[in-house]
């Protein structure tokens, strides 16, 4: 069959070269990918959320399936406008509706799902302009640090974690004041909770479900968590606390809960979901919900996956997710993230990649690139996954750092201590 894969980041390289490997995919092609996807399929110069453009080349080429990588276009309603449009009502779209998306398009709205459904998570309240004063009332009523979201998408940078109550009712008040623009104009506050991150990834087709192996991410930018957030520094994939009786548990009380939910309320979901979680002396919460892959998860969790992903797909298209075998391989996994220097502050773009066909025994996935004069060069702050399997995680991880040093480019920096906590 005929694949298109939107989107243009590690994840999208990643999920483009699983599908690459399937024997059911003839031809793959990437909306608008990088220079990394032009590697394992074809790209095609159209946005991830032109619908019309994208439409008219699903129409054009046959395509017989479109996979979303990107929330954006999820949140935009990419799965109801090819479904409403009589020309492209028969092409799946793997990935949630626009009622589905809003899961993480509104925390506001993933909270009260997960209070409707009894799912565990921070205690938390939501304020917009005119409640601003109980706003400021509800933070008296917590304990620092305070934890402030904005409702809407902000690429990852909405969450504020305020270590005084001072602090706190002054971002309060400049979110509310649109800071984030219209995203901010409610603001979520809530508890916060103290325990170590795990991703988890589910496929499905809207009843069955199936779980693919979970990871650990590394948020901000230096060594030992610290520093600014940026979209991700490296991934680990087992993680050691996530066993089996933990994994029971969020089967239980999280998962199931969730995928029977969103059935209940009549909201079509068909695509992944992305469960951040946080193990609080034991017990697994809900941090939040999004409607995709996890990146720079993806660049490890894929490694891991041994079925092929397109009869996976298949499954959620056709409704018998239940069917297909799923199978994964038992060794370790992770990715390392190489970035340009400056990031997640102004950095520079279009510095030449060298030392990519140097690498041996990891995959390269292309985060930030672009192709210039027959060059690879830098076109973003995250530049390059190198992903590696391990017999464990440390194995794992001397094997990324080792490639990870034969690429070079001018400014390049990665974390050291990826998995290090674990
Ligand atoms: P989010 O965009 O919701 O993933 O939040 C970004 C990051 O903020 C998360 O990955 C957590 O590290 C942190 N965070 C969010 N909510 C909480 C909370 N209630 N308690 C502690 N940390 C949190
Ligand atoms: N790694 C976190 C995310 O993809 O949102």
């Amino acid at each position: 069959m005929k694949v298109l894969l939107l989107g243009s980041g590690g994840r999208e390289h990643a999920l483009a070269w699983k599908i690459a490997q399937s024997d059911k995919c003839e031809k793959l092609y990437i909306a608008p990918g990088n220079a990394g996807t032009a590697e394992v399929g074809e790209n095609v110069d159209i946005k991830a959320d032109d619908f019309e453009a994208l439409k008219q080349f699903c129409v054009e080429n046959a395509i017989d399936m479109v996979v979303v990588g990107p929330e954006d276009p999820l949140v935009k309603g990419v799965y109801d406008d090819f479904r409403d449009d009589e020309r492209t009502k028969n092409i799946p779209v793997i990935g949630p509706s626009k009622a589905g998306a809003v899961l993480e398009g509104s925390k506001d709205f993933a909270k009260r799902f997960m209070m409707r459904h009894n799912i565990p998570t921070a205690k938390y309240e939501t304020f917009d302009g005119t409640t601003l004063e109980e706003g400021l009332k509800f933070l008296e009523t917590l304990k620092a640090p305070y934890v402030l979201k904005a409702d809407g998408l902000c690429a990852g940078k909405g969450v504020l974690i305020v270590p005084t109550l001072e602090e706190a009712k002054k971002e309060l008040k400049d979110m509310l004041g649109g800071m984030f623009g219209n995203a901010s104009a409610r603001v979520v506050i809530e508890e916060f909770l103290s325990g170590i991150e795990c991703s988890v990834f589910v496929l499905t087709d809207g009843k069955n479900y199936k779980i693919l192996p979970e990871a650990k991410d590394y948020k901000r930018i230096g060594e030992h968590d610290t520093g600014l957030n940026t979209g991700g520094m490296g991934s680990v994939t087992p993680v050691p606390f996530a066993d089996e009786a933990w994994m029971k548990k969020v089967d239980d009380r999280i998962i199931r809960p969730t995928v029977e939910g969103l059935a209940q309320e009549g909201i079509d979901y068909k695509g992944f979901i992305f469960f951040g979680l946080i193990n609080v002396e034991g017990e697994p919460m809900v941090i939040e919900y999004n409607c995709r892959m996890g990146d720079p998860e993806t660049e490890s969790v894929m490694l891991r996956l041994k079925s092929d992903i397109v009869d996976l797909f298949e499954g959620v298209a056709a409704g018998d997710l239940d069917k297909r075998e799923i199978e994964f391989d038992p060794r370790a996994a992770v990715c390392v993230m190489l970035v340009s220097g400056g990031y997640p502050e102004a950095y520079k773009k279009g510095f030449v990649i060298n030392g990519l066909d140097k690498v041996e025994g990891s995959v390269v996935f292309h985060s930030g690139t672009a192709l210039k004069n027959g060059n690879v060069v830098t076109n973003g702050g995250r530049v390059i996954a190198v992903s590696s399997y391990g017999k464990d995680k440390a194995e794992a991880l001397a094997k990324s750092f080792e490639e990870a040093r034969k690429i070079e480019f001018e400014g390049k920096y990665f974390r050291r201590d990826i998995g290090q906590d674990l």
